[in-house]
C-alpha cells in the first residue's frame, strides 16, 4: 500500500485489522452477498459530493453553479437518488441514462444531454422531457435537433461542445479534447455553428461546453480550455449571441496510488476567475471525482498459483468485473481484507480473474499474504467500473451493495444465469 487507506473510503478495525467501510467488514459483506460484489460507501459518496460543492460555493456567493454528474461513471439507481437528494444534475449521453436519471428523481430542469451519436427517437424523448440544455456535437445534429424540436412544436435550448484542442495529458483513450478526436465542433468552427444555431426557429443557444479528457490530475489543461470558451462565449456576446452558461465538463482525476490531484479549491477559485463579472451560470459534468474513491470490489481467492516465473494470485473477479486495469494499463490497489495474520509469508503476485485471455490481469506485481479462500479488495472503482463490466465467458455480472454506518444494502442483485440467457432463443426458424 502507497497511501493512506482513509483515502480509498476503507479503513482497518482498531481491534483485528478486518478491513472496513464505515461500520461495516468486507468480509460479512463478502459471506452476506458472495463474490465478486461492488461495494459503495453513501459517507464516502456524499463527502465527494460535498467537497466539491463546498469548493464551489465559496469561491463567489452569488454565482449560479450546478454540478451534473456524469451518469456514465456510476449509474445505479441508488447511487444516483443520493446525489439527486444532495442537490446534483445530471450529464446523460443516452435515452437510457435519461430515463435513469429522471427514475432516481433528478429534476429535467438539472439535465444536460452529451455525446456525439444522439439519435432522433433520444432527442424527442429529452425534449419532450424539457431537459436543461442539450450538448449538440456537430452541425448535422443541429440541423437534426431542430428539426425533432420543430416536429414536436418546441425549442431545443442548446450548447455547443466545442474542442477546444487542450492536449489534457492523460492516457489517449480518455482523452478527448485534441483535434483527431471524435468529439465536439473545432474551436475554429465554432463560431460559424453558432451564428446558425441562432438562425434556427426551433434552437435556442444557451451555453458554451467542453470536455477535454478524463483522469486529470492537473488543472492546467482544463484552466487553458475554460479560457478559451469564455473567450468564445465574449465573441457570441459581441454578436448578440448570449449564453446563460459555460460549461467545462468533468475530467477532474483521483488518487488511484499516490498520485497527486487536482486541489478543489484551487480549481474552483481558477474557474471564478475565468468567469470574473461574467453573469453566466458555471455548469460542471464530473463523474470520476464523485464516485471513484467511493467503491471496492470485493473478491475471494481461488487459487494460490505459483509458476517457475511468477506468482499468480487467481481471484473470482475478471477483466468483465473490472476491465480498466486490461483496457487502459489502470491501477487499482489491492488489499487483502484480514484479519491479518502474521504467519502469512508476502509473495509478490499477479492478481489474475479466471477469464480466457492474458490482459485479464487486475493487478501486476503487488506483495501480498494470502491464502486460499481469502478475501481481497481492489480499491477505487466507484468510477467506471461495473458500468463497464460485461458477460464474457459467460459469467453473471457482480452485485452492488451499498453501506451507511452500520447498513449493508443491495442495490443490485448478482445477476443469475437465467439472466444471461432470457433474451437468447434456441429455434432459428
Ligand atoms: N462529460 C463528458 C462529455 C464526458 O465524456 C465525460 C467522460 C465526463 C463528463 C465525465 O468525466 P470524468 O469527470 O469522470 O472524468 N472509462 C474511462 C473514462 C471515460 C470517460 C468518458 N467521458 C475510465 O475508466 O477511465
Amino acid at each position: 500500500m502507497t497511501a493512506a487507506l482513509g483515502i480509498f473510503g476503507v479503513h482497518r478495525a482498531v481491534t483485528d485489522g478486518e478491513l472496513m467501510m464505515e461500520g461495516v467488514s468486507l468480509n460479512n459483506v463478502a459471506e452476506r452477498f458472495g463474490t465478486p460484489c461492488f461495494v459503495y460507501s453513501k459517507a464516502a459518496l456524499t463527502t465527494a459530493f460535498q467537497r466539491l460543492d463546498g469548493a464551489l460555493k465559496s469561491v463567489r456567493k452569488n454565482r449560479p453553479y450546478l454540478i451534473c454528474y456524469a451518469v456514465k461513471a456510476n449509474s445505479n439507481l441508488a447511487v444516483l437518488r443520493l446525489f439527486a437528494e444532495l442537490g446534483a444534475g445530471f450529464d446523460i449521453v443516452s435515452g437510457g441514462e435519461l430515463k435513469r436519471a429522471l427514475m432516481a428523481g433528478g429534476k429535467a430542469r438539472k439535465i444536460v444531454f452529451s455525446g456525439l451519436g444522439k439519435t432522433a427517437a433520444e432527442m424527442e424523448m429529452a425534449l419532450r422531457a424539457n431537459i436543461k440544455c442539450f450538448n449538440v456535437e456537430s452541425e448535422s445534429e443541429l440541423e437534426r435537433l431542430n428539426e425533432v424540436a420543430a416536429r414536436l412544436g418546441m425549442k431545443a435550448r442548446i450548447s455547443l461542445r466545442v474542442n477546444p484542442d487542450v492536449d489534457a495529458k492523460t492516457h489517449p483513450y480518455i482523452s478527448t479534447g485534441l483535434k483527431n478526436n471524435k468529439f465536439g465542433v473545432a474551436f475554429d468552427r465554432a463560431m460559424d455553428v453558432y451564428r446558425r444555431a441562432a438562425a434556427l426557429p426551433h434552437i435556442q443557444v444557451v451555453g458554451v461546453d467542453c470536455h477535454i479528457g478524463s483522469q486529470l490530475t492537473d488543472d492546467a489543461p482544463l484552466q487553458e480550455a475554460m479560457g478559451r470558451i469564455v473567450a468564445l462565449s465574449d465573441a457570441l456576446a459581441r454578436e448578440n449571441i448570449t449564453v446563460r452558461h459555460i460549461c467545462p465538463g468533468g475530467g477532474i482525476g483521483i488518487t488511484y496510488k499516490d498520485e497527486g490531484t487536482i486541489d478543489l479549491d484551487v480549481y474552483a477559485r481558477a474557474l471564478e476567475a475565468s468567469l470574473g463579472n461574467r453573469n453566466v451560470e458555471l455548469l460542471l459534468e464530473p463523474g470520476r471525482v464523485l464516485v471513484g474513491n467511493a467503491g471496492v470490489l470485493v473478491s475471494r481467492v481461488e487459487y494460490v498459483k505459483p509458476t517457475d516465473s511468477k506468482n499468480f494470485l487467481v481471484i473470482d473477479a475478471a477483466m468483465n468485473d473490472l476491465i480498466r486495469p486490461s483496457l487502459y494499463q489502470a491501477h487499482h490497489e489491492v488489499v487483502m481484507t484480514g484479519p491479518l495474520r502474521a504467519a502469512t509469508a508476502e509473495r509478490i503476485y499477479d492478481v489474475v480473474g479466471p477469464v480466457c485471455e492474458s490482459a485479464d490481469v487486475l493487478a501486476h506485481e503487488r506483495t501480498l499474504a494470502a491464502h486460499e479462500g481469502d478475501v481481497v479488495a481492489i480499491l477505487s472503482v466507484g468510477a467506471y467500473s461495473f458500468v463497464m463490466s460485461s458477460n464474457y465467458n459467460s459469467r453473471p455480472r457482480a452485485a452492488e451493495v451499498m453501506i451507511d454506518g452500520n447498513n449493508a444494502a443491495l442495490i443490485r442483485e448478482r445477476e443469475t444465469f437465467d439472466d444471461l440467457v432470457r433474451l437468447e432463443r434456441l429455434q432459428t426458424s
